[in-house]
């Protein structure tokens, strides 16, 4: 898979990109991961990639033409030519989950624009496929969910996980949040760790695991729950 990542703000992922699971997907070479400074798109003395909003307010507003130049170059650079899936990372798209993240990460090519300021010039949006939102608040900019969906998309590519069973249990793999987890020492300062756990007997701590991802997730997720009764 290939993901490329636009923003105004480089250095920014200099640490995300080369530690962990990222660092471990590239290595093995299940992922490739660019990331363009907006301005290379810029052609003024300036570099601007940002103007004052038409019909005036507060802030900067990002422009169109760099951004419409970013997809059609790293397009054309494709050796088939062929457009990534352009996302713009927005508190107006999509609200982003594990469901969303799955369908990323059976995507070849995926492209990232962040915006930061006062958000992009809405003639923007018709250059893109997607909109993505990290959820219901403002962060000052797309860098930082850019980061959320490449990390969560990247440990979702075949083979990056070295336990793959780990994805089968995680929390909304299967529409339940995951099972209490222990590890030792098994009774810290009176609290005690479930004996069905010690006991080893795969059986029961199977339906045990189960048991305690439903509750669990009526408990703090009712939404999730009722869905997965539904079912
Ligand atoms: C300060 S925000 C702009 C918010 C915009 N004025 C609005 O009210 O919709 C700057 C940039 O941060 C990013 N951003 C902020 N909150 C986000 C969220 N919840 N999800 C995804 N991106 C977000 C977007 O790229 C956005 O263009």
């Amino acid at each position: 898979m290939k993901i490329e990542i636009i923003t105004l703000f480089p250095s920014m992922f200099k640490g995300v990109l080369e530690e962990s699971m990222i660092k471990i997907a590239r290595r093995k070479g299940k992922v490739e991961i660019k990331v363009h400074d907006l301005r290379k798109w810029t052609y003024d003395r300036h570099r601007t990639a940002d103007d004052k909003p038409f019909g005036g307010g507060p802030g900067m507003v990002i422009k169109v033409e760099p951004v419409d130049r970013a997809i059609e170059e790293i397009t054309a650079s494709d050796p088939e030519c062929v457009k990534p899936t352009a996302i713009l990372l927005t508190p107006q798209g999509r609200t982003f989950d594990q469901g969303l993240a799955r369908e990323l990460s059976g995507l070849e090519h995926i492209a990232l624009i962040c915006g930061h300021y006062e958000g992009f010039d809405e003639r923007i949006r018709s250059l893109v496929d997607m909109e993505i939102s990290m959820g219901d608040f403002i962060l000052t900019c797309g860098e930082i969910p850019a980061m959320a969906v490449t990390d969560a998309v990247v440990r979702l590519i075949p083979g990056v996980l070295g336990a793959e069973g780990s994805l089968e249990s995680e929390s909304f793999n299967d529409g339940t949040l995951e099972y209490p987890q222990y590890t030792r020492p098994a009774v810290y300062k009176g609290m005690k760790v479930p004996e069905v756990l010690i006991k080893g007997d795969h059986r029961k701590i199977e339906a045990w695991r189960c048991a305690e991802a439903l509750k669990r997730t009526k408990e703090r997720r009712p939404d999730l729950h009722r869905k997965k009764r539904t079912k």
